[in-house]
């Protein structure tokens, strides 16, 4: 669990994950888009923004305690100024996160962070409890794992509860080739992120077509 761990990881824009120059990105407007849950609502994914702060603090409000600790593996009902900045302020390149919109309200969120100097990185997840179950995780980690390959990072990493069946449910779902490995009841998954055959098919029809991602000569999806 590194999210509040506020390292300077430092790559180079494009991938190159040795050199320590702090690299900068403005916001990538083109991965914003339209999806479609699997209960056939079209909800907004985009790239998260420090002005996200508050929506992120009252969705991290009503939470359950029990989908706070699977994904913090601790209590943890508020977060903290701190905090909320290192989960909204990223530089879309080493870390990146998604939101997800119904109307004005955040419903979920997923994130990776690059392990410094590697080209690993941590991907963590949180939907909404009433959001839960829609297809949502599954979305937030295609549209991860199609972001963060482009920028040189070919493997996600996640540890898990080992009973956290919905977690693993969307990992062995993905049609990404996953190995675990288990220790003191926490999973930890790690799968390379090229896209393959399956983890296109298990998308499939999951974009709506009234989506505003642009056509990209470098996209994997
Ligand atoms: C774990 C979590 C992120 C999953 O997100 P989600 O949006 O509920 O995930 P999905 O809806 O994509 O998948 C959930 C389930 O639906 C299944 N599923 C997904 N898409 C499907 C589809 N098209 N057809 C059938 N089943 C599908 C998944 O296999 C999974 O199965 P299960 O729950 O029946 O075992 C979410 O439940 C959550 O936020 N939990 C609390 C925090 C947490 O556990 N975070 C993980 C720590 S990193």
């Amino acid at each position: 669990m590194s999210d509040f761990d506020n390292r300077q990881t430092g790559t180079e824009y494009g991938g190159h994950p040795t050199d320590d120059t702090p690299v900068e990105r403005n916001y990538p407007a083109e991965l914003e888009c339209d999806v479609l849950t699997r209960t056939g609502a079209t909800l907004h994914m985009r790239p998260i923004r420090a002005e996200d702060a508050e929506p992120l603090v009252h969705f991290h409000l009503n939470l359950s305690s029990g989908s706070i600790y699977r994904r913090y593996f601790s209590f943890h009902p508020e977060l903290s100024e701190k905090e909320v900045e290192h989960l909204t302020e990223v530089d879309y390149v080493d870390r990146l996160a998604f939101i997800v919109e119904d109307g004005d309200q955040l419903v979920a969120v997923g994130r990776y962070d690059r392990i410094p100097h590697t080209t690993e990185a941590e991907v963590a997840f949180l939907v909404a409890d009433q959001y839960q179950h829609h297809g949502l995780g599954l979305l937030l980690l295609k549209h991860l794992a199609d972001a963060a390959y482009p920028l040189g990072i070919t493997t996600f990493i996640a540890e898990t509860q080992a009973d956290n069946r919905s977690m693993l449910g969307v990992f062995n779902d993905s049609g990404f080739p996953v190995t675990s490995s288990i220790e003191d009841e926490v999973v930890t998954l790690t799968f390379p992120i090229e896209p393959t055959v399956a983890s296109r098919a298990r998308y499939a029809g999951r974009r709506t077509p009234t989506h505003t991602q642009k056509k990209d000569k470098g996209s994997h999806s």
